[in-house]
């Protein structure tokens, strides 16, 4: 709910736990007032932020000059104010001056959360109690106007932040760096939660303390990358999973992003997050607006569980938009590891046979299915099929699948081009980089410049053109490269700075326009694992391969930090064969089963090889996750040990009615002389009778929850126990 109070000096943003305040001092200054826990008003309780004397600052404002620019909490900072902390904006007006000044103009309130013009976003539902503030303030020089935002999902405890700078005046303005949003914080003890890796290592939990002047977090690689998530954690020390404060702060974006927090001199902390400014700039005509891009944040005082429970539900139900929003996700195979680029229509076909045996619901032709692909070297842009690899074509191959009631899946990489292609002799100028000298490969392939509207409608056209051929219900969108030199032809030289936003602006409208036009396809993305897995790209594409790292320990440190922000619905999570193809390792069947299913599950290997007890397991445990999986893919879940903390790790996922349960418990190594584990349940409802089916043990929710549930002894390393509590409708005679 947001309200004014005060005659309007102060308004007042409310979620279910939390309430945020901004006052207009003096009719002028955007201050920050309060972000915390909910209270159930506002005062005239004024705190004074500035110091007698003090020979390091400035005061701009002479009639107010207690007013202090350099230790005030802000909502938005005008450059060369003397504030001199990280800014929100930062630009050129066509005078040369870099000195903008702010001052308040209106606010309005409005029902409902507002589009991102161009950029995907949370939205609201019917029903939701959600509203949007639109504060304006203005630089009378420039005629530069700063809209700021502020949606609000009370139920979801989530703020919605961005802005639009909208130039008013009679000239130009460069845009040199405009950040999603500014935070100011009367504390500075914090921890930082941040999610970083690198390719096949992606979203590794990284925790510590907040130390002082400036921390970043940033991708400049054209993609929200495999290297650090658009996701940055403020915690206060003592948060744990389950208790103390974690506020989540999620930027809907797949390109170049920063995240920066400057710990001050003075016990306070500034936290912003937007579009990367290095390499950016926007050049503003009169009359035109910018939007960035939208920054959500989640506050929690249920710990860093009650954070996740809710980024989960939200990116779930008001970010994800498809038809597939809802629907249980299919169980699927992908021919990558079973046969890389060397295949027939006759190895898909067996491979076929033995899907359809085991359960698996939806067939998956990866790369390699277009002329000139026999490796990862040629053929990307040109997208006809390879009738020597598949004789009659995909057409016939979705219905010789749909015979064996396998739906038919395919993988496709858009945005690339290979040298040599038709498509690169025809147009070298769709290209990004300087083809005048060297371009820049990454995997012997070049990046299509997006920024061209041309180029995004031949995408548009070339992809209708594909999923039309055959019978298609899912694509795997891949994108195997980061970006470096943002230079596009189309661009004039004054305009380069807006080509990795462009980029991504473009990306945009392909992705929206396809999947628009092709509703009951569903759509998973991929990056060479998961260097876009980012709430921009799952805004069009309700999943994601999460990684290409399928080996069964490395996933569990890998979904483990991914679990921080991201459902289970959307992770993609693939059995594969062993010795693993990335790591090496090998793990039990069973080990990699029970990795597996704890997310959206399908199988990566040659089901050809498996003998026929393995091809049991599979299919026994296929059908246990066809009936789990609405629990798993829709429930709550809960991280009950983290692999970070030892050998042992597990989590749980309970239904939203609290009837039912899965527990997965995991121990990577074992060791000799170790008691039986006993694990704490969360989530239960505390008065149920939970029965676990397959042990038939019986408690009660409180007692699974605090006096724990016992896990039958694991027998050597790599172990999994998975068990499912439902709600026990007959069991006096039943004792754990
Ligand atoms: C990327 C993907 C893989 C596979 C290959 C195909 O690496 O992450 O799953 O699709 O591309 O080239």
């Amino acid at each position: 709910m947001i309200k004014e109070h005060l005659q309007g000096s102060c308004i007042s943003i409310d979620a279910k736990s939390w309430s945020y305040q901004i006052e207009i001092r003096h009719g002028k200054y955007l201050v920050h007032r309060y972000f915390g826990k909910k209270l159930s008003g506002i005062s005239e309780l004024h705190q004074k932020r500035s110091f007698k004397k003090n020979y390091g600052t400035i005061h701009p404002d002479r009639t107010f000059n207690e007013f202090s620019f350099e230790t005030e909490l802000f909502e938005l900072t005008s450059p060369g104010k003397g504030d001199y902390r990280i800014p929100l904006f930062n630009g050129r007006s066509s005078k040369g001056s870099s000195v903008f000044s702010f001052t308040y103009d209106s606010h309005e309130i409005m029902e409902g959360i507002l589009d991102v013009h161009g950029l995907p976003g949370v939205y609201a539902e019917e029903g939701d109690s959600a509203s949007t503030l639109k504060i304006t303030c203005r630089d009378e020089d420039s005629g530069l106007y700063v809209h700021l935002y502020y949606g609000v999902l009370p139920e979801f405890d989530t703020l919605l932040r961005w802005c639009c700078f909208e130039n008013r005046g009679t000239d130009p303005v460069s845009i040199e760096r405009a950040m999603s949003f500014l935070l100011d914080t009367p504390e500075d003890n914090f921890d930082v939660l941040t999610l970083q890796g690198a390719y096949a290592r992606e979203r590794t939990a990284q925790r510590h303390r907040l130390t002082g002047g400036i921390s970043s977090f940033s991708s400049l690689r054209g993609i929200s990358s495999h290297h650090m998530q658009p996701f940055l954690g403020m915690l206060s020390p003592e948060t744990g999973e389950n208790s103390g404060s974690a506020l989540g702060v999620l930027l809907v974006y797949s390109g170049n992003f920063l995240f920066e927090v400057e710990k001050t001199a003075y016990g306070t902390v500034r936290i912003t997050s937007g579009i990367h400014n290095q390499g950016f700039s926007w050049l503003l005509e009169p009359g035109e607006s910018f939007f960035t891009p939208q920054a959500v944040l989640v506050q929690s005082y249920e710990g860093l569980g009650g954070m996740t429970r809710s980024f989960h539900r939200l990116i779930r139900t008001r970010l994800c938009r498809t038809d597939h929003r809802d629907a249980q996700r299919p169980v699927l195979i992908n021919n990558w590891e079973a046969t890389y680029f060397d295949f027939t229509r006759n190895d898909l076909l067996e491979l076929a046979d033995e899907a359809h045996n085991v359960g698996i619901e939806l067939f998956v032709l990866d790369d390699g299915w277009f002329t000139n692909r026999s490796d990862d070297t040629t053929g990307l842009g040109d997208w006809q099929e390879d009738r020597k690899k598949l004789s009659g074509g995909l057409q016939e191959l979705s219905q010789d699948l749909l015979k064996r009631k396998l739906k038919m899946g395919l993988w496709v990489e858009p945005e690339m081009v290979s040298p040599g292609t038709q498509l690169m002799q025809e147009h070298p100028d769709w290209v990004l980089g300087y083809p005048e000298k060297e371009l820049t490969m990454g995997r012997t392939q070049l990046v299509l410049d997006l920024a061209h509207p041309d180029v995004q409608q031949h995408l548009i056209d070339t992809f209708t053109r594909v999923f039309s051929s055959a019978d298609i219900s899912y694509v795997k969108w891949d994108m195997n490269r980061c970006i470096g030199e943002w230079r596009s032809a189309y661009l004039p030289p004054e305009r380069q700075g807006e080509a990795s936003h462009r980029y991504v602006l473009g990306l945009y409208r392909v992705m929206k326009e396809l999947t628009e036009r092709f509703p009951h396809i569903l759509f998973e993305g991929c990056a060479g694992g998961g260097g876009r897995y980012d709430a921009g790209i799952l805004a069009f594409m309700p999943q994601y391969w999460t990684s290409d790292n399928t080996d069964g320990v490395s996933r569990l440190f890998i979904q483990h930090g991914t679990s921080m922000v991201y459902p289970l619905s959307t992770m993609g999570s693939h059995v594969s064969e062993v010795p693993n193809h990335q790591v090496g390792r090998s793990t039990s069947l069973d080990f990699r089963l029970g990795v597996s299913m704890a997310g959206n599950f399908g199988c990566e290997l040659d089901l050809r090889k498996l003998t026929k007890p393995e091809k049991q397991v599979l299919s026994k445990q296929i059908s246990w996750y066809k009936r789990w999986r609405p629990v798993i893919q829709f429930g709550d879940m809960y991280r009950l040990k983290s692999p970070a903390d030892g050998e042992d790790s597990s989590l749980m996922i309970v239904s939203p009615d609290k009837h039912k349960a899965v527990l997965f418990w995991y121990r990577r190594l074992h060791d000799a002389s170790l008691l039986p584990p006993v694990i704490h349940l969360s989530g239960l409802d505390p008065s149920i009778r939970y029965l676990e089916e397959r042990t038939g043990a019986s408690a009660l929710g409180d007692e699974l929850m605090h006096r724990g549930f016992p896990v039958e002894e694991p027998e050597g390393d790599f172990s999994v126990r998975i068990y499912q509590f439902v709600q026990d409708e007959n069991s006096a005679s039943r004792k754990l």
